[in-house]
């Protein structure tokens, strides 16, 4: 039998890597292995992975030499940053171009980059239908991964580019979920008004990544983007209701309102959901449901992953 591709997988024991590491692991007839790259090999989630078969490899993002030694010998690398682990945009930068140049040195067949637009090409600075954060960007947490998008493909690396979309997750684990209101009753912000939210499952990610790396070279040099479903505020609202059994509201904000919460990357997020309304026709477009599902066939609605996810969701 021919020897397995790996892949290194960043984010391993996270949302978009863990997702792509169990999809391989899944798979044991598929041809490729899982190179788990966590800073703690001794982690619950790390030893998780490692019984179901991964290597796990130790790797520090910000250590340039940890990351040769993790690509090494490897197929492929699945590339993400972990922007809201220290809000900054030229770290992130920084981080990307080192897994560029490591993917480079190690002769990778196919890097997977997790990107977001660099919504500076739509909303320059100097456009004041938003502020300007951090002296430099419109949505910090975008800008600099679509701007390292082009470190990848300057330096030669085989990359395909992946947009993903806001995760369903957001929900449970950010704080993103229906609230209570004055009145008792749940209320779900957004500053979308009835525009439409690409939305997906995190695990999905890790899917669709896993299908863009078995369909071989397909999809290097491109970008690709992909959601499980896109719905506005409403539609989100009415799926909760159906889903929670009680009724959920959606409150409609502006994007001042909403930069104005207060909450740590407030502004980053309201500038963001500004960028996905203002350019709704675009951002959409830029992510088909049904590309994600031809790469995956389990992509998940949204009704189906409340169905999963529903009793995770606090709605203190
Ligand atoms: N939330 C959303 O809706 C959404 C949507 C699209 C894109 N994104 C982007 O997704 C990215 C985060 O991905 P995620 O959600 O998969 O992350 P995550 O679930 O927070 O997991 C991140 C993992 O990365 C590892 N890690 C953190 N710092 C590291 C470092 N310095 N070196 C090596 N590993 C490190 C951690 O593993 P160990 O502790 O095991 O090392 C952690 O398990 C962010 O940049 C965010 O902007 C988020």
């Amino acid at each position: 039998m021919a020897e397995k591709k790996i892949i290194a997988v960043l984010g391993a024991t996270g949302a978009q890597g863990g997702g792509l590491a169990r999809a391989i692991l899944a798979d044991p007839n598929g041809g490729f292995a899982v190179r788990a790259l966590t800073r703690d090999v001794n982690s619950d989630k790390a030893e998780a992975l490692a019984q179901q078969g991964a290597e796990v490899m130790a790797v520090d993002v910000d250590n340039p030499e940890s990351l040769k030694k993790a690509f090494a010998g490897a197929h492929g690398a699945f590339c993400v940053t972990f922007y809201w682990a220290h809000f900054s945009p030229e770290k992130e930068l920084a981080e990307a171009t080192s897994m560029a140049q490591a993917a480079k040195q190690a002769g990778l067949k196919h890097v997977i980059w997790s990107t977001l637009e660099d919504t500076r090409k739509w909303m320059p600075l100097d456009d004041n239908r938003m502020p300007t954060l951090m002296d430099k960007y419109k949505v910090p947490h975008f800008d600099a991964k679509g701007e390292a998008d082009g470190v990848f493909t300057s330096l030669g690396v085989p990359v395909t580019l992946l947009l993903t979309s806001f995760y369903w997750d957001n929900f449970i684990y950010f704080g993103l979920g229906p609230k209570e209101g004055p009145d008792g009753k749940l209320v779900l912000t957004f500053p979308m008004d009835d525009r439409k939210l690409p939305g997906i499952a995190a695990e999905d990610i890790g899917k669709c990544a896993y299908g863009i790396f078995k369909r071989g070279s397909e999809f290097i040099g491109k970008k690709v983007g992909i959601a499980g479903e896109h719905l506005t505020g409403a539609e989100m609202a009415a799926a909760l209701s159906r889903a929670l059994g009680q009724a959920v509201r959606y409150n409609a904000v502006t994007p001042d309102q909403y930069r104005s919460f207060g909450f740590p990357g407030a502004d980053d997020l309201g500038n963001m959901f500004q960028f996905k309304r203002d350019f709704n026709d675009y951002f959409c477009g830029a992510r088909n449901p049904e590309f994600a599902r031809s790469l995956n066939p389990e992509l998940q609605t949204f009704d189906a992953w409340l169905a999963k996810s529903k009793n995770l969701i606090p709605l203190d």
